[in-house]
């Protein structure tokens, strides 16, 4: 006899005890790759990325100029250890903890300012990471240069999504800045494009005033100096910009603002408003601005909302950005990149999705050392076998070494017709294209901070900017090649100059040397290959700003 299978139904009642809350540190820990977190070698250099980037914003927040040395210990089979030392402000002992220990906790959220992290998971997601994959904790000396340093070690309580700090002790000395050390398994170090080596030589050349020192788990000492000893100006936090907001943001800010009159919010929280604006916005509404905005309610704010996009504002004022300028990107790829020939061009602000200014960079580098050698690349280019194209992306000075297919960086580079410009073949040429986006909100397209998003403003400035640039590239190119066009036509006349000077010589009975040197002298002169020649090819480089 067949037995009865008895069949259980699920009800909301029998759900209803599967319910629980989780915190923002579960659910981090469940899906890590979010973070960037994933991939052995990508994982390790996400980690150097996190601690670097911190560095080089405290420090410029700070007005320091930035000395950081990071050490990469191999601990064992995919284990190793990284220890980081800044020069930067410190962490007190009261938001040490929260800072490194707390996910979602930070001081760059919630304000609008050109600044490398904007979401406050960084370091505390390598946190997380160094515990999930060792179960210890990570260890921290921070000083603010005055009093005694001190140390402890910091781990998350993932349940509550809380910093728990052992261990907090005094040094006998003093210190400024911070150090961590932290420890993970499952990762490994390669010296290869999207390896720490690699992340922190593009950092140094968007960051020509920090020093960086990198000892690599092969105990090699590798040292970027700084080639400025300028400082960025620190960067300034910027109000939003009417055309640029939501409802929501309306809302959200009014509750928190310490303005008594919905008028004096709106002048006060925001750019660009001023008193006539106010008396165009009250016109557009059907309440009065003089109301509590502690009080405003959901309509108000979307009447107040409906009222920005009627009303021309001045566009977002781009005080808070700091580009790296001409003149210093130029330099940078001179001594990192070694090229034979540079253009660098920093362009106006502009603005996206109505309310972020933006400023786009650009440095192409051609020739010398610039692009990638490859093995088996069949270059076309004239006398550089095996060189590639060598895109390298910035956001707000940090490197971009991930998810390049999806970053509307790469897309504008590849959108644009190089043939007209004399490149023939991109993916074969010793070219490297340095691009920095900077802005107070960059739109990453995820959490783990690699690709921009490709907003119609900010596709069509990149591809403006990379075209003005590759116009003036165009130019150097073309004068390159005719010349080694010339030079290989002169070898092959110098070939055949002593047959057909002993011919001559024969005829004439004139001496063979002296008809030599004449019919060197006929070739120079009709291919027109002498030392002025030369020089119109270095002519052909374009001054720029600073030089
Ligand atoms: N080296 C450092 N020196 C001083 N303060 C630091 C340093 N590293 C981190 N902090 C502080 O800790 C906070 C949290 O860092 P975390 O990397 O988690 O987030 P974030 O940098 O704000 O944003 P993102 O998640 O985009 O990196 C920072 O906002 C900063 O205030
Ligand atoms: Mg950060």
């Amino acid at each position: 006899m067949k037995k009865k299978v008895k069949k259980t139904i699920v009800t909301g009642d029998v759900l209803a005890k599967e319910f629980k809350e989780h915190s923002v540190a579960e659910f981090f820990k469940k899906n890590r790759q979010m973070l960037g977190l994933y991939g052995k070698v990508r994982t390790l250099t996400t980690v150097v990325h996190e601690y670097v980037t911190n560095s080089l914003d405290a420090c410029e927040e700070a007005g320091i100029l930035p000395e950081i040395e990071i050490k990469l210990d191999e601990l064992g089979p995919e284990y190793y250890q990284i220890t980081i030392k800044d020069n930067g402000p410190g962490l007190t002992k009261d938001t040490v903890g929260k800072a490194l220990g707390q996910l979602l906790a930070g001081t760059k959220f919630h304000r609008l300012m050109q600044m490398r992290g904007q979401q406050g998971i960084g370091a505390s997601g390598c946190t997380m990471l160094s515990q999930m994959t060792t179960g210890k904790a990570i260890k921290v000396i921070s000083g603010t240069g005055k009093g005694k340093a001190f140390a402890c070690e910091i781990s998350i309580d993932p349940k509550k999504n809380e910093p728990q700090i052992y261990n907090m002790r005094d040094l006998d000395r003093k210190f400024r800045g911070l150090m961590i050390q932290a420890k993970f398994k499952g990762v490994l170090y390669r010296e290869s494009a999207m390896g720490p080596l690699e992340y922190l030589r593009r950092t140094a050349i968007a960051n020509p005033h920090a020093k960086i020192i990198f000892r690599s788990p092969k105990g090699e000492k590798i040292i970027f100096n700084r080639t400025t000893t300028y400082i960025p100006k620190p960067p300034k936090p910027m109000k939003p910009h009417p055309a640029g907001v939501t409802v929501d943001d309306v809302i959200t800010m009014a509750h928190h603002t310490k303005a008594q009159k919905v008028s004096s919010f709106l002048k006060n929280d925001f750019e660009r408003i001023g008193d006539t604006a106010i008396a165009q916005i009250q016109k557009l509404v059907s309440f009065d601005l003089n109301k509590d905005p502690r009080k405003l309610t959901w309509s108000e704010a979307e009447q107040i909302v409906n009222a920005f996009k009627k009303i021309k504002f001045i566009a977002p004022s781009a005080d808070g950005l700091r580009p790296i300028g001409e003149a210093r990107i130029r330099k940078s790829l001179e001594s990192i990149v070694q090229p034979e020939y540079v253009y660098t061009l920093t362009r106006p602000p502009k603005v996206y999705a109505g309310g972020y200014p933006f400023q786009v960079e650009i440095g192409i580098a051609y020739g010398g050392k610039a692009g990638i050698t490859t093995e088996n690349n069949q270059a076309k280019e004239d006398e550089n076998q095996g060189v590639k194209v060598e895109i390298m992306r910035f956001a707000n000075r940090a490197p971009l070494l991930f998810d390049a297919g999806n970053c509307a960086i790469t897309k504008a580079v590849h959108s644009i017709d190089w043939k007209r410009y004399g490149i023939r073949d991109l993916e074969n040429v010793p070219l490297t294209i340095f691009v920095n986006f900077i802005s107070v909100h960059v739109p990453y397209t995820g959490a783990g901070k690699q690709a921009i998003a490709d907003e119609d403003e900010i596709m069509e400035e990149l591809r403006l900017a990379l075209m003005m640039c590759a116009r003036k590239t165009a130019r150097y190119i073309s004068a390159k090649r005719a010349e080694i066009e010339k030079k290989m036509k002169r070898d092959m006349f110098y070939k055949y100059i002593p047959e057909v000077a002993e011919a001559l010589s024969k005829i004439t009975k004139k001496d063979k040397n002296k008809l030599i040197k004449k019919l060197e002298w006929l070739v120079l002169n009709k291919l027109k290959l002498e030392k002025p020649e030369e020089k119109k090819v270095k002519r052909l480089k374009p001054k720029q700003k600073g030089e």
